[in-house]
């Protein structure tokens, strides 16, 4: 990993399941070592060879002190923790991926040296994913420690946490989004006449290809959109359709609006005040 990381840190995992695992697979690429890992799994699914999984959280004990604790189970299943042995841990980091739940509803969980949200998405598996990060309680030392250990599943971005159900909306969320869209280029194309497996092919590789592009042009996504559109060619009136009274723009602010809400509905959940 990193000199401030070591891939001797004894990292419990509370939940490893598709975001976990993702996370989990990337860093063990990346050097961190597989026996220093324990990961909490209630069913005991299986885990990368080296990884010691138990069906509950164990009691904290002289020989299992572990620097960080990473929460990676479902909001939902956050009040069950209570009854736990969680309590009895003193972790230097308590590093959560709960979608909504705040670093105030964290802090009485166990008596970590800081605690830090963290919103991942599923491209971490590839280094290719985003982190958005944020605490009240991490000091510019530890803020630097937790970009180091993100730094190897993607972009790291640390925000204040009153815009942090906004990134997960953007960023966690993100990807089921642009999978959507990809979809539904690729449905448009069929309905038009092509093939299903041809136009899956071509939306997937345009969208792979327009991204990377993206990424390494100076220009922006909106400048670049009308690099491709020549006046009055077709790209251009394609680009109408979507633009017509800010079609494709009220879509999703409407979306990432409803995800964001239902962030914040997740934190009651979480708190024991709402309904899943
Ligand atoms: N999926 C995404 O793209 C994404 C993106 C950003 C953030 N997140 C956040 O990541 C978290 C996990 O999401 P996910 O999609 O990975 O969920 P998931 O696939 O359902 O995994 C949940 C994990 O939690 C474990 N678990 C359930 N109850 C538990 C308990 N009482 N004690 C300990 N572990 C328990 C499960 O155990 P078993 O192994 O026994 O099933 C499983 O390993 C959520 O809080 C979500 O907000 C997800």
């Amino acid at each position: 990993l990193s000199d401030a990381v070591p891939s001797t840190c004894r990292m419990l995992m509370v939940g490893c399941g598709a975001m976990g695992g993702a996370m989990l697979e990337r860093w063990l690429e990346c050097g961190l070592r597989a026996d220093r890992v324990t990961v909490v799994s209630p069913s005991l699914r299986a885990m990368p060879t080296g990884v010691h999984v138990v069906p509950a959280i164990p009691s904290a004990s002289a020989d299992d002190g572990f620097d960080l604790i990473l929460l990676a189970l479902k909001p939902q299943q956050l009040p069950r923790l209570a009854e736990t042995a969680l309590g009895t841990h003193a972790p230097g980091l308590l590093i959560s991926i709960l979608a909504g739940v705040t670093e105030a509803q964290l802090q009485p969980l166990c008596r970590a040296g800081a605690v830090v949200r963290a919103m991942p998405n599923l491209p971490v598996r590839l280094g290719k994913g985003v982190v958005g990060l944020t605490s009240h309680s991490a000091s510019a030392t530890t803020r630097e420690v937790v970009s180091e250990l993100m730094r190897p599943l993607g972009l790291v971005e640390w925000v204040d946490e009153d815009r942090f159900d906004l990134v997960t909306a953007l960023a966690g969320s993100g990807p089921a989004f642009l999978y959507r869209f990809v979809d539904a280029l690729a449905a448009a194309a069929v309905a038009r006449g092509m093939p299903q497996d041809s136009a899956d092919r071509l939306a997937l590789a345009t969208v792979e290809g327009a991204a990377a592009l993206a990424s390494q042009s100076d220009l922006s996504p909106a400048a670049l959109a009308d690099r491709v559109a020549s006046p009055a060619g077709s790209t251009r009136e394609g680009l109408n359709v979507l633009d017509q009274e800010n079609a494709l723009k009220r879509l999703l602010h409407r979306t990432l609006a409803a995800s964001e809400r239902r962030n914040r509905e997740l934190a009651a959940i979480a708190a024991g005040e709402g309904n899943a």
